[in-house]
C-alpha cells in the first residue's frame, strides 16, 4: 500500500523551499508548475524543476511529482516533455475534464519513457478535478488509463466555477468531495483531498482532514510544512482502531482454527465489511510505521489495566 496521507505543495520557481522540500516528512510532494508559478515565470520554472528532478536528494521514502500546467495550454505538453526522468514519480494533471485530458498526457509520458530509456509505466499520473464538469465526469476519467493511481479535488477553483461560497463547512463543495470519493473507490484508486489554506489555523485542518477521512479520503493537499504533522494524526489509525482490528484478525484465525465460518468477538458476530475494515487499518498502519500489538500483548495491558483498577478499589 502507497501512503498518500499528505502531499505538500512547493512552488517550482522557489529556488530556497525546493531542495529541503523532502526533508519535512510528506508523503508525496507537488513541485508546481501551475498555479503557484505566474505566466512570466513558466519556463524558468519548469527548468528549475527539471533540474532539481536531477541534483536534489529528495530522500527515499517520498513520492516526488509534479504538478504541470493543463495540457491544452501553451507550456502543459512541453512541461511532461521536460520533467520525465527516473527520480520522477508522479505527475499531476490540473483542471480535468475529461479521460481525454489524461490519456494525452499518459500517451505523451509513454513516448518520452522511451525516448529516455525509461521503465514505461512507472511514473503514475494524479488528475485533479476542478469544474463542475469534471467533476461530472469523474466516474469515467478514474478508470480511464493504468497509470492513474489517485484523483484529487480543487476546492477554491471549483468553488469560483459552481458560483457558491468557500465556507469553513465546506458545504458549496461536500457533494464534489463525496463524487471523487465514490468515483476513485469504484475505479479502485485513490482519493486526495483539496488543500486547506489558512495554514496557521491548525484546529480548522485537523477539524476539515477529520472530516474527508470520514468520507473516505486517503490523504489531503497542503502548502505549508507545519499542516503535515496535523493531516497524518488525522489519516493515521487510532490506537482503538488498531487494537480493535487486531482482535478482528485474532477472531478469523480462531474461527479457521475451530473450522468454522463464524467470526465471533465475544459475544459479537463478525461480518465481511468490519473483517475487510481492520485489513485495510492494520495495512495503513504498516505503511505508516505505526506499532501494532499482539493479539496476547493487549489482552496482558487489559488485565494489566483491570488489575490496577481492582486495586485502586482496594479489592484483591
Ligand atoms: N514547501 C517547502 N518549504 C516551505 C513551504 C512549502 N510549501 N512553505 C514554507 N516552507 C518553508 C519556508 O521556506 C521556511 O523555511 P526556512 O525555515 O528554512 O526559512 C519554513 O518553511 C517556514 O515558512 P514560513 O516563513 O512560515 O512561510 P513563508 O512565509 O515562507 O511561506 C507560503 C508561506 C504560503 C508563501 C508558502 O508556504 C508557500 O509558498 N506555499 C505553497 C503555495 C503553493 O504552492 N500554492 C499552489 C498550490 S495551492
Ligand atoms: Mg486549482
Amino acid at each position: 500500500m502507497r501512503l498518500r496521507r499528505s502531499r505538500l505543495y512547493v512552488p517550482g520557481n522557489n529556488p530556497k523551499m525546493i531542495p529541503p522540500a523532502g526533508l519535512y516528512g510528506a508523503d508525496v510532494i507537488s513541485l508546481d508548475l501551475e498555479d503557484a508559478v505566474g505566466p512570466d515565470y513558466k519556463i524558468d520554472a519548469r527548468m528549475m524543476v527539471s533540474e532539481a528532478l536531477k541534483v536534489v536528494d529528495f530522500g527515499q521514502n517520498v513520492e516526488v511529482t509534479v504538478r504541470i500546467n493543463p495540457i491544452e495550454t501553451p507550456w502543459g505538453k512541453w512541461d511532461v516533455k521536460q520533467i520525465v526522468c527516473d527520480r520522477l514519480d508522479g505527475i499531476y494533471i490540473p483542471k480535468v475534464e475529461s479521460s481525454e485530458d489524461v490519456l494525452q498526457v499518459d500517451e505523451l509520458v509513454t513516448e518520452m519513457e522511451e525516448k529516455k530509456g525509461l521503465q514505461i509505466g512507472r511514473i503514475k499520473l494524479f488528475a485533479t478535478m476542478e469544474t463542475a464538469k469534471g467533476i461530472l465526469n469523474a466516474p469515467e476519467i478514474a478508470k480511464c488509463t493504468k497509470r492513474l493511481e489517485g484523483i484529487t479535488i480543487g476546492g477554491e477553483d471549483l468553488t469560483a466555477d459552481l458560483g457558491g461560497i468557500r465556507s469553513s463547512d465546506g458545504l458549496a463543495i461536500h457533494t464534489s468531495r463525496q463524487l471523487i470519493v465514490l468515483a476513485a473507490k469504484a475505479a479502485g484508486i485513490q482519493a486526495i483531498d483539496t488543500v486547506y489554506s489558512d495554514f496557521k489555523d491548525m484546529d480548522g485542518l485537523r477539524k476539515e482532514t477529520e472530516t474527508v477521512k470520514i468520507m473516505g479520503f486517503d490523504g489531503k493537499a497542503c502548502i505549508h510544512p507545519s499542516q503535515i504533522e496535523v493531516i497524518h494524526g488525522s489519516f493515521n489509525p487510532t490506537i482503538d482502531e488498531i487494537e480493535y482490528s487486531v482482535k478482528v484478525k485474532h477472531a478469523i484465525e480462531e474461527a479457521k482454527a475451530r473450522g468454522s465460518g463464524v467470526i465471533a468477538l465475544g459475544n459479537k458476530m463478525i461480518d465481511r465489511p468490519i473483517v475487510l475494515k481492520a485489513e485495510k487499518i492494520l495495512a495503513r498502519a504498516e505503511a505508516a510505521d505505526l506499532n501494532i500489538p499482539t493479539y496476547e500483548e493487549i489482552i496482558k495491558t487489559q488485565k494489566e489495566i483491570a488489575e490496577a483498577k481492582k486495586a485502586e478499589r482496594g479489592e484483591s
